[in-house]
């Protein structure tokens, strides 16, 4: 069947809410919004191809994090800087350890719509539709508010578009430039326990530095010095939206979904028959595949046939998400047909969808221990298979929140109430995010030193 912009309109879908109240102004939004400028360029979406290609080939690592879903509430530049701010330093962190490029990709500029275990929500007698992300109904448990608004999605194109109209200032303008590696410390809000260590690490980058232009290199006609790459990306989960942003390039005559540079298929829409896999393969973007537990060899195999018939690096991302306890049990058969097919995949570790919990008092929540533990239990399986572990897809924010328990600050179920402040899903805040990347950093330090590389 030839692809078309439309074509996943006949296929089953999950997840897409049916219930606008008025399907032809939804229709009308749409229209509108295909008219508008695209949020990335192809030229963008190709050199983070490539750079996820490295990644295939084991020469570079992925670090892609950010909310679990941005909300209109929590749009603020300070939450923009801080996010951006806290994913540098993660990739300080691990490109220290790991001594390959991170290619940095943040859950930002798109990221609003969300599947729901539930369709429907019942507090004090009262059901109501779930809350489905701010581009679609809002969070209040009002009729009103639950109630599909496509006017909504309007407001998250203005938000991606100002979101990342900020992050390309800051990556190219000056606040990124790895000179200034001590003054995103500077920031840091009260309660970070990883500052000390972070300035240690700081102190050797800018001695290298300072090395560098003592030999006559000036730091600020390097680029890479200078300025970082730094890409947005969601889950393309509201198709409506992801083909109203769809537009065939003019320099290869290629469809580019222009929402992000880099769009994932959900753990719970990913049948190789559906909406969004038929989506995602006629668009020339990276796509992520979220793998948890009920995914089958053979089924994965079918949705690579579909999205990566040619078998290309750099075109697809697989997000394992096992949950700490099962990923030793569950990943090796993907990792193996995978290895026996010759197929070139980027593997990834979200080591939060299968680590979620409620407390007693009902705070859905993750252990830091077990996010730490998926990861490191993910990181020996691929190894054990022979296969690169290629990155980590986490939910962080740069806030202090108090919404994930454990870390070297050991917030307790006691602290959540404090600052809980997720639209969805549990966030690691900026200290719990920065000590899994100086911890991963040093297994992948410890790693090379072993297998005697320098
Ligand atoms: C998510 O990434 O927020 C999400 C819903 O993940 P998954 O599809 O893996 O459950
Ligand atoms: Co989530």
């Amino acid at each position: 069947m030839t692809w078309t912009v439309d074509s996943w309109r006949s296929k089953p879908a999950r997840h897409i809410p049916e219930d606008y109240p008025d399907p032809a102004a939804l229709a009308v939004v749409e229209a509108e919004l295909s008219g508008y400028p695209p949020l990335v360029f192809a030229g963008e979406v190709r050199t983070l191809r490539a750079s996820l290609a490295e990644v295939a080939r084991g020469k570079a690592f992925l670090l892609q994090g950010g909310d679990c879903a941005e909300s209109f509430k929590e749009f603020h530049p300070d939450n923009i800087r801080d996010t951006f701010r806290v994913l540098l330093q993660m990739s300080v962190a691990l490109t220290f350890g790991a001594a390959v490029p991170v290619v940095k990709v943040g859950r930002i500029a798109g990221q609003y719509a969300k599947p729901r275990s539930a369709p429907i929500e019942t507090k004090d007698g009262d059901t109501l539709p779930s809350y489905r992300g701010d581009n679609i109904n809002g969070a209040e448990f009002t009729a009103a508010m639950r109630a599909p608004d496509p006017q909504r999605l309007l407001k998250a194109y203005g938000q991606s578009a100002a979101t990342l109209n900020l992050i390309r200032a800051f990556a190219t303008g000056g606040y990124a430039d790895l000179r200034n590696v001590h003054r995103w410390n500077l920031e840091f809000v009260s309660g970070n326990s990883q500052e000390h260590r972070y300035r240690a690490l700081a102190d050797k980058i800018s001695e290298a530095i300072n090395f560098m232009e003592a030999c006559g290199v000036d730091g600020g006609d390097v680029r890479a010095i200078r300025e970082v790459n730094f890409y947005t990306s969601h889950e393309a989960l509201l198709l409506g939206y992801e083909a109203a942003m769809t537009r065939v390039d003019s320099t290869t005559g290629d469809w580019y979904d222009t929402s992000a540079h880099m769009v994932w298929i959900g753990d719970r829409t990913r049948q190789p028959d559906g909406a969004h896999v038929e989506f995602c393969r006629g668009i020339e973007n990276p796509i992520g595949v979220k793998c948890g537990p009920s995914l089958e060899p053979d089924e994965l195999i079918r949705i690579l046939d579909v999205i990566d018939p040619k078998n290309e690096a750099g075109r697809v991302v697989l997000i394992a998400r096992f949950g700490a306890d099962h990923v030793a049990d569950g990943l090796p058969p993907l990792l193996r047909r995978i290895g026996s097919e010759g197929r070139n995949v980027v593997w990834s570790c979200d080591p939060m969808h299968g680590n979620t919990i409620k407390t007693e008092v009902g705070y859905k929540t993750r252990q830091f221990d077990s996010i730490l533990s998926e990861v490191r239990n993910f990181v020996d399986v691929c190894r054990a298979e022979g296969a690169h572990p290629g990155g980590v897809h986490i939910e962080m924010t740069g806030q202090n929140v108090t919404e994930c328990l454990g870390g070297s600050q050991e917030i307790s179920e006691a602290d959540l109430s404090s600052r809980y402040h997720t639209h969805c899903d549990p966030r690691l805040n900026a200290s719990q995010a920065l000590e899994l990347a100086f911890i991963l950093g040093d297994s992948f330090k410890d790693n090379r030193n072993e297998s005697g590389e320098k």
